[in-house]
């Protein structure tokens, strides 16, 4: 949640929370606030307000294991959607998904209700990688490899940026690789590969930055991130501020 949504909440004025920025009388997590639009989460950060610990919301991190067929959405009125399969009492309208995957693609969705995450996590300013176990149906080489490195071109001209593709297997007839991205432009991993002429035939994310798809989560299962994963939470925090 954004610093001054935070402390709005403890009926500190705005002309207040200005004044004490400005002193450095906000800490957070020992060090002085950036900014009010600072995202803090005071179930993983410490919040310290003139020397008063604040500690009013704890957001929820949930890492699901998207099965194919299930829409990221919220709602819709025909599919069924990610949310669909988390019980009842975690369905929230402030809960969302970080990232959108298609609808056939399977793997690591992570689920929040704090707001600016996604929207930091997903800006290109940092860089965030995402990894993908890809099939294709015609052979890959060490020349797609240099294509991926150099900046995929889409066939309306947008250029991409580097990527790095790792081959498994290559025939004729079908391919396996894995390939790391740090954009998240629409279909990207299927408009690449059409891009050098193969067609994705399944798709599965197996890496969102420092998070791993946990290799014992059953396709449509969730579980809320460890204390590994929220200590990832927290430095990506501290780091984007
Ligand atoms: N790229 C795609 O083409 N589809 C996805 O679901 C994710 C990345």
């Amino acid at each position: 949640m954004r610093l001054d949504n935070l402390l709005a909440q403890e009926k500190v004025s705005r002309k207040a929370m200005k004044q004490a920025l400005l002193k450095g009388e906000i800490l957070v997590d020992g060090c002085p606030a950036r900014s009010l639009a600072q995202n803090i989460d005071t179930g993983l950060q410490e919040l310290l307000f003139q020397d008063r610990i604040i500690r009013c919301y704890e957001h929820t991190y949930l890492m699901l294991h998207k099965p194919a067929g299930v829409v990221t959405a919220n709602k819709d009125k025909e599919l069924q959607t990610v949310m669909d399969l988390l019980p009842k009492h975690l369905q929230s309208e402030q809960l969302y998904a970080i990232g959108r995957l298609d609808r056939d693609t399977t793997g690591l969705l992570l689920l929040t209700d704090n707001g600016p995450l996604g929207f930091q996590l997903l800006h290109p300013k940092y860089h965030v990688d995402k990894t993908y176990q890809v099939e294709v149906n015609g052979p890959l080489s060490s020349n797609h490899i240099q294509q991926f490195k150099d900046g995929i071109i889409f066939l309306d001209g947008t250029v991409c940026k580097p990527a790095q593709l790792e081959i498994l297997s290559s025939s004729l007839g079908s391919s396996k690789a894995t390939i790391t991205i740090s954009e998240g432009k629409f279909h990207q991993v299927k408009k690449m590969f059409l891009s050098v002429g193969v067609k994705v035939t399944s798709l599965k994310r197996t890496h969102f930055g420092p998070w791993g798809l946990d290799d014992n989560l059953q396709e449509g299962d969730f579980r809320p991130l460890n204390s590994q994963e929220l200590a990832n939470i927290r430095e990506f925090l501290r780091k984007s501020g």
